[in-house]
């Protein structure tokens, strides 16, 4: 299997997002690599809606863990299915740095998203500190101590550093932290962190990589569908 699945962030309104969608229907997608989107909340409908009848499937970039309550500002897995949302990232590192998200919080909320069978993407990853300290793999065993394998569950490795700055792990970097990851969850792992067109390819050649979590290449129709295409 290889994913490739674009993070849009905070950026794409209802508008935008159909229109992107519409595009992305028509763009040349290879076969054999499955492909999914995540909207903010408020457009979800809409990339749904632009997406009936594809493969491609649609997921939100968080969910609660109760399936309903007084959780101002959050949405469940049962309300994103009623959607037609097929899953959610989870634990990405912006809800860490900027919402307080430990990974206790983040553990709830993947046992919650997968019992209800919402597929999820679950990230990780050492901010620039964490490695130059060299406890990068400490971190990993850390954040995945409390998961475990799951036929809908998918982790992102996202070193903090190469997110949004155009640093990338090296491929070899990469390599040597899926290695350690799989070592101790035996699930598919999607690299995370300035994945461009043009160092896609490079990176999804090495054999612990099984796709990407593409942040800013992933705004763009175009470039998103190119990294598909280097994905084949
Ligand atoms: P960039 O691709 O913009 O570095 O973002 C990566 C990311 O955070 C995807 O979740």
């Amino acid at each position: 299997m290889t994913l490739i699945a674009g993070n849009w962030k905070m950026f794409k309104g209802p508008g935008e997002a159909g229109a992107f969608c519409r595009a992305l229907r028509a763009a040349d997608l290879p076969d054999g690599v499955d492909v999914v989107v995540a909207p903010p909340f408020v457009s979800l409908a809409e990339a749904v809606q632009a997406l009936a009848g594809t493969e491609i499937g649609v997921f939100a970039q968080n969910c609660h863990w109760e399936e309903e309550g007084a959780f101002t500002g959050e949405v469940s897995a049962p309300m994103l299915q009623e959607l037609g949302v097929y899953g959610t990232i989870v634990g990405h590192s912006e809800r860490r740095q900027w919402f307080g998200e430990t990974d206790a919080i983040v553990t709830r909320r993947v046992h919650h998203c997968l019992e209800f069978g919402l597929h999820v993407i679950a990230c990780i990853g050492e901010t620039a500190e964490e490695r130059d300290k060299g406890a990068t793999h400490q971190v990993l065993r850390r954040q995945v101590a409390s998961l475990e394998p799951d036929p809908n569950l998918v982790i992102a490795y996202e070193p903090v550093w190469a997110i949004g700055t155009g640093k990338t792990a090296t491929p070899a970097m990469a390599q040597e932290a899926h290695e350690t990851i799989k070592d101790l969850i035996d699930v598919p792992m999607l690299y995370g962190g300035s994945v461009k067109p043009e160092n896609a390819a490079e990176l999804l050649a090495q054999p612990a990589i099984d796709g990407a979590l593409v942040g800013g290449a992933s705004l763009d129709v175009d470039t998103f569908a190119a990294i598909c295409r280097a994905a084949s």
